[in-house]
């Protein structure tokens, strides 16, 4: 973070150079958009788990869950809107967790505001939304905005990615990944399996390789009696990077037994892949077996706090955190999955165009 402090009032820059030698280091003051799943687990380890912030605000559509999430919180404000939560002189830092068609919106007022704010995935719906949140970020000079893409905090996911770096398994030719949810709620749509879930393998594969993704195609196999309505589930996605590697993701929404998450990567010498999560294994009754986590707080409970952990040392330190996904990041993901949707409406493969990545990003 710059020295401009943006005029914010009572507001500081969130540096704790800030308060001059000798002070302790200041908690940053976190507002929350959105109480609901995320939002609610987002303020139970701020005010747990990390250190460095406090929550002193949120903000709900629906008021009693907001008040509700504000007293378990310990007490705290809570605002009838987002964006005044977001011009609210005591909030130092904002957290979005609020349905996807509101996080263009919020994530545009923090930029104007100077403040850095962590944004659910995925950043914005679609890629000219992401596109006019980097325009604000560019003309304001600073990266303020951070991707919730959790994945790249995971310990296991880390791990992948120190071991490709580190060149143990030589070059990356293929990457197979799994998505399993237990099943989906009534209302989720086919194109959500793309937008809401498989964004995630596609930040990751960014983020494990280090380079774009430019064609994607989505094939549906026979559709399973389990999927609601008129849901296309399962879904197979086929992705190719910039550098050639190829990468397969099944995206299963109502598979029925738990929440599996699984990757494996082939290089030319090696492979690695993601084990499960359980702690122990357990023998009864002739069978051998692991308990499966039953939805992502539960599998990515690790990463949500070093994410969040990463935000706040790093948002104290007038910086961005390292492994965190930006706007760019963002934008390039909602792209891949625009491209992903177009396959998926009229098949074959579509070539994803990205625009030209501003230096901010570099
Ligand atoms: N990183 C991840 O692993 C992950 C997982 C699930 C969801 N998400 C994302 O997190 C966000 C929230 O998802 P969720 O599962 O918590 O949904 P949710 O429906 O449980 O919660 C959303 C909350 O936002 C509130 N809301 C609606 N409109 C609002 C507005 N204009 N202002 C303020 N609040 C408003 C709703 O009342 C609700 O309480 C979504 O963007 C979703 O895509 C991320």
């Amino acid at each position: 973070m710059t020295e401009d402090g943006s005029g914010d009032g009572d507001r500081t820059s969130g540096n704790p150079d800030d308060h001059g030698e000798g002070s302790p280091a200041r908690v940053l003051r976190a507002g929350v958009i959105g109480t609901g799943i995320m939002g609610a687990d987002h303020v139970r380890r701020l005010a747990g788990s990390v250190s460095g912030a406090e929550v002193v605000a949120v903000s709900d559509a629906d008021r009693d869950r907001a008040a509700r999430v504000a007293c378990d919180a310990g007490g705290c404000r809570v605002h009838d809107e987002g964006l005044g939560l977001i011009k609210d002189p005591g909030v130092d830092v904002v957290v979005v967790a609020s349905p996807d068609p509101t996080h263009e919106r919020f994530v545009l007022a923090c930029v104007e505001a100077g403040k850095p704010v962590l944004c659910e995935k995925p950043l914005a719906e679609t890629s000219a939304a992401c596109q006019r949140i980097i325009s604000a970020e560019v003309a304001a000079g600073r990266r303020l905005v951070q991707v919730g893409f959790m994945r790249r905090f995971d310990p296991g996911y880390a791990e992948m990615k120190r071991l490709l770096d580190s060149s143990a398994l030589g070059a990356p030719l293929l990457v197979h990944n799994q998505h399993r949810n237990e099943q989906s709620p009534p209302w989720f749509a086919s194109g959500m399996s793309i937008v809401s879930s498989a964004i995630h393998e596609i930040d990751t594969l960014r983020w494990l390789l280090g380079e774009e993704i430019v064609a994607a195609q989505v094939m549906r196999p026979r559709r399973s009696g389990a999927a609601p309505g008129g849901l296309e589930d399962p879904l197979l996605i086929l992705l190719r990077t910039a550098g050639g590697v190829l990468a397969d993701a099944e995206v299963f929404v109502n598979a029925g037994y738990g929440y599996d998450v699984r990757c494996e990567l082939v290089g030319e010498t090696g492979t690695t892949s993601l084990v499960p999560p359980a702690p122990v294994a357990t023998r009864a009754a002739r069978a051998e077996g692991q308990r499966l986590p039953s939805d992502w707080i539960e599998r990515f409970a690790a990463a949500y706090d070093r994410e969040l952990q990463a935000w706040v040392d790093a948002t104290a330190r007038g910086t961005v955190a390292g492994a965190a996904a930006s706007a760019w990041d963002g934008y390039a993901a909602t792209a891949v999955a625009e491209a992903c949707l177009e396959s998926l409406a009229g098949g074959g493969t579509v070539e994803v165009s990205l625009a030209t990545r501003p230096p901010l990003y570099a």
